[in-house]
């Protein structure tokens, strides 16, 4: 049977803990699909299976030091994370958990997952107190914010008897994710994607601007999952303090709405796709003083505004019949309303609206709730509280529909 998994790279890492008896299973399951594991295992992983049942089942010989005893062949992590697809981490206890969050690179694993230029799948298993430790939480949080996939544990019994949320995935689940990922990473592929993040600010003099709280996590999550999923994208975006981590995302430094807009109508010509997700400011301030203004010498009590362009709705005037263009709504009030007419208004495919009503929705949050409003008249879908990362792949599956 053919599997999206049929000839991966995939880098198979083991850390000290009682669960290591499934990545036996893990590894066969993953060989029977058709990937090509190397095992990389720490010392204390050692403690829980043995490297020659692992070398029978992958077919190589497993990797655990950085040199080989008796000969002094060097191990390279660097070449072992290039020639990776994936890596899984299964189990991973909380100790190498903090060490892969904090780089400390003490044994051959930990190296390799700080090579590795493959996305990382980590699958944890520990027992319930230290899962739910603050230190282990925020570990795991910090891997998620660096693009690591989290296969979380589930609740059952642990090897201590105590019952709670701590057991590795079964592997055939961690397969089941691994598959998936494949399968979607060439969903997109061929396809160019233009997406706009971030704010926009607009000058009033040198040292000042009208701008809003916008973060870029939101469209930064989506350019993240467009290139995971094999597209080209462009991501045009306003001052942020973030940087994208995929090599098939071109970055287009902006800052205010005029250089955003110039931006867009210079790539839009070339892509499948346009999707809107940058807080645009819709005015800005009409002559911006060449120097700082100052209260005493200038006396300015007001500061005269013009509208910006608005950067969609010309997109949405210039789109082909080939072309899909989304847009956002963020709302207060009246969200569905007021999104189902910018749909109309801009000429848009399909709008993402969310509300600062619902709470851990909209600016500089990790987390975003959203409705999808459809212009070919195909029902909304609502969708409940996410992280950002998760949002974006419910959008894109969204896009691939249209
Ligand atoms: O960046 P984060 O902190 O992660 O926050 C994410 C977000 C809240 C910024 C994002 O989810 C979002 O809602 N983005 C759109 C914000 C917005 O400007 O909404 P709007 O309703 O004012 O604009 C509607 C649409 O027209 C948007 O697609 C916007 O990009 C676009 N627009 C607006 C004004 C303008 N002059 N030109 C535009 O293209």
């Amino acid at each position: 049977m053919s599997t999206s998994l049929q000839g991966k790279h995939i880098i198979l890492g083991i850390t000290g803990g009682i669960a290591a008896y499934k990545s036996v299973v893990l590894l066969r399951l993953l060989v029977k699909a058709g990937a090509d594991v190397q095992v990389v295992i720490t010392p204390n992983g050692k403690e829980f299976i043995t490297p020659v049942t692992l070398s029978a089942l992958s077919g190589k010989p497993v990797v655990s030091e950085f040199f080989t005893a008796n000969s002094g062949e060097w191990h390279s992590h660097v070449d072992l994370g290039l020639w990776a697809d994936a890596m899984v981490v299964a189990p991973a206890t909380a100790s190498s958990i903090a060490k892969m969050a904090n780089g400390v690179a003490d044994n051959m694993l930990i190296t390799t997952y700080l090579s590795a230029k493959a996305p990382v799948f980590v699958a944890p298993a520990m027992d319930l107190d230290m899962m739910a430790h603050p230190s282990t939480t925020r570990n795991i949080e910090l891997l998620r914010s660096y693009g690591n996939h989290i296969i979380e544990p589930a609740a059952g019994e642990l090897a201590s008897h105590l019952v709670g949320k701590g057991r590795m995935e079964e592997p055939e689940n961690i397969v089941a994710v691994l598959e998936s990922f494949f399968a979607k990473s060439e969903s997109l592929s061929g396809r160019r994607i233009l997406i706009t993040a971030g704010p926009t600010i607009e000058r009033i003099d040198p040292v000042r601007y009208i701008s809003n709280f916008s973060s870029g996590k939101m469209g930064y999550a989506i350019a993240e999952e467009a290139a995971a999923r094999g597209a080209e994208v462009t991501l045009v975006s306003g001052p942020v303090d973030l940087r994208p981590r995929h090599s098939r995302i071109r970055l287009v430094k902006v800052e205010s709405a005029i250089e955003m807009l110039r931006a867009c109508e210079e790539a839009f010509p070339a892509c499948d796709t346009a999707i809107m997700s940058a807080a645009v400011a819709d005015y800005a301030p009409s002559e911006p003083y060449t120097c700082k203004i100052k209260r005493e010498r200038d006396g300015v009590d007001s500061i005269a505004l013009r509208k910006n362009p608005d950067i969609a709705a010309t997109l949405g005037a210039i789109k082909t019949p080939g072309q899909r263009l989304v847009g956002f709504a963020l709302e207060t009030d009246n969200a569905i309303d007021n999104g189902a007419e910018k749909l109309a208004r801009k000429h848009l495919d399909m709008i993402v609206v969310n509300s600062l009503a619902d709470s851990g929705a909209g600016f500089g949050t990790d987390t975003n709730k959203v409705t999808l409003l459809f212009a070919d008249g195909r029902p909304a879908e609502a969708f409940s509280l996410k992280s950002k990362a998760d949002v974006a792949k419910d959008i894109l599956d969204a896009v691939e529909r249209l």
